[in-house]
């Protein structure tokens, strides 16, 4: 069975994300969608919030698994026997930044390779913190989220 993981902080999940996910299917058997860390990164959504949404986002896709890892991607990638990590390319504003992830995975772990989908023209906007920004300023996010997504932001303001 061909393994790959898909990682990111999903903060929160979006349309875009799920479209690299539904082609990642086209090539890997089983993926799992990974929340990992970025050390860098404040987030809106603990990670019991994000986990709850990537679940419920991906429930009817069979082929998909969902965990939590707060270690280096790659020993997740190694103890769970996938070779492959899957990332989206969404401008050459991206590349910059998945060459370096990709080099320090390289250094981290040389039998592990990455795989990179270049997004829809239409998704390339998006990002967690645009979705963010746009529903703090009152806009209409919900046809760039899963349902579940829209559904989260209105429990957190109550
Ligand atoms: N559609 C929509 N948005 C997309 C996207 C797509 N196809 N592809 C990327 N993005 C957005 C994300 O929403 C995110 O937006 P934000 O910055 O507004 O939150 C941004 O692009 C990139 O974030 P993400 O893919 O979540 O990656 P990241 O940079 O936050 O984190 C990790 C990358 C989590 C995979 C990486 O830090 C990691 O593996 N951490 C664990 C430790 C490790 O192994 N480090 C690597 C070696 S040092």
């Amino acid at each position: 069975m061909k393994k790959a993981v898909y990682p990111g902080s999903f903060d929160p999940i979006t349309i875009g994300h799920m479209e690299i996910l539904q082609r990642s299917l086209e090539v890997f058997d089983e993926v799992t969608l990974l929340l990992a860390v970025n050390p860098n990164k404040n987030s809106v959504f603990s990670v019991e919030e994000r986990l709850e949404m990537m679940r419920e986002a991906t429930k009817n896709m069979p082929g998909v698994k969902v965990d939590f890892y707060p270690g280096l991607t790659v020993d997740y990638c190694r103890n769970y026997g996938a070779k492959h990590l899957i990332r989206g390319l969404r401008a050459v504003t991206d590349f910059e930044y998945e060459f370096q992830l990709s080099a320090a995975n390289h250094f981290a772990a040389p039998d592990i390779d990455m795989v990179f989908f270049m997004s829809k023209k239409e998704n390339t906007f998006i990002s967690s913190s645009t979705i963010n920004e746009l529903n703090r300023a009152g806009v209409d996010i919900s046809p760039l989220v899963p349902p579940i997504v829209v559904e989260m932001y209105k429990r957190k303001t109550k």
